[in-house]
């Protein structure tokens, strides 16, 4: 298809290769500049792999599990995205009114959760440069990553392009960009590999889409012990309770809704003819998306990227 993803364009970006929307050059330097502080948390993912779910787990873990606040400010803004602002260009921003997202994450109080779909050599530089301070317990920043199979993702994220850049190519043409590696962000599993081998520094945890569908319990509770919280079973069970689908799909904090009409510039009654942003968070899904040949490409392209790696699809 010749449908290009968005207005602007996408690039491909020096190191390391990753295709990205156009406007976001403009802005790289300035995000490897940023400047990173000991107690952040960074939520990191290629998109469509559980973020707004695990940006709801650890907000809630960081701020003494404040339901009322969860509820009442939406997730966007308590837990923004650095580099939304950067990757569209101002005519856009404005039409769809979006700040300037990095300099809303420098002035938000500490805490802060920070979502992020950049690959590992475009993040700040300081991530990995900050250390703790002398008698801090916590290793800072602390990065959760999640992974998700990239099947799903790549179904997911065709929903995406559906609902929130009105894209209108089928989930074949789609799924052959994505193996192409032209979609926004790139290579799916060049991005969830580079942050695999980085899963053994102290301030890194890696978590899957899949065991949080497995184990919801058991990935809040080894969170919790990573960002140094305690919860009694009483609160384990209410989290896991307000991190269900069932109950983030009927969250407007999370759901995403305002988001939606803003950058489609539309109301949020989708018709059915798109599918929401909570849309069915399964483990497995993609099978109903794609064709015998689609699926062979896509585990073809799997087995290629994770030749000489040890890399386990938890599926
Ligand atoms: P699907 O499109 O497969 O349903 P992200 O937040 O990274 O954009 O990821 C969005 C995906 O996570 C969507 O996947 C969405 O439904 C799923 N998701 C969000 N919250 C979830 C939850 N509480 N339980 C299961 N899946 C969830």
């Amino acid at each position: 298809s010749n449908q290009t993803f968005h207005d602007g364009g996408i690039i491909k970006i020096w190191p390391p290769g990753c295709t990205i929307f156009a406007e976001y050059r403009h802005h790289a330097e300035r995000v490897r500049q940023f400047t990173v502080r000991q107690d952040d948390v960074w939520i990191l993912t290629y998109p469509k792999s559980g973020t707004t779910w695990t940006q709801e787990m650890a907000w809630l873990l960081l701020n003494g599990l404040d339901y009322r606040t969860a509820m009442d400010i939406p997730q966007t803004m308590r837990s923004p995205f650095l580099e939304l602002g950067c990757l569209v260009n101002e005519a856009h921003r404005r039409a769809a009114n979006i700040g300037d997202t990095v300099h809303e994450v420098e002035m938000l109080q500490s805490p802060r959760c920070i979502k992020s779909h950049l690959p590992l050599q475009l993040l700040p530089e300081q991530l990995w440069t900050v250390k703790p301070k002398a008698k801090m317990m916590r290793f800072s920043p602390q990065i959760i990553y999640v992974a998700r199979d990239p099947r799903d993702v790549a179904a997911s994220y065709y929903h995406h392009h559906r609902l929130f850049f009105g894209y209108t190519g089928s989930c074949e043409d789609f799924i052959e960009a994505l193996l192409a590696e032209i979609v926004p962000y790139g290579s799916v599993w060049d991005h969830i590999l580079e942050f695999w081998k980085m899963r053994h520094e102290p301030n890194v945890m890696f978590n899957t889409f899949e065991q949080m569908k497995k184990d919801l319990p058991g990935v809040v509770q080894r969170t919790a012990a990573f960002l140094n919280c305690t919860l009694t079973s009483e609160q384990l069970k209410r989290l896991c309770k307000h991190l269900s689908f069932e109950s983030m799909k009927n969250n407007p904090s999370v759901s995403h809704e305002d988001e939606m009409a803003k950058l489609r510039g539309k109301s949020t009654n989708l018709n059915g003819k798109i599918e929401p942003f909570m849309r069915k968070g399964e483990v497995g899904g993609w099978k109903q998306d794609v064709t015998p040949q689609l699926e062979e490409k896509l585990n073809l392209y799997a087995q290629k990227k994770l030749k000489g790696t040890n890399y386990i699809l938890s599926v």
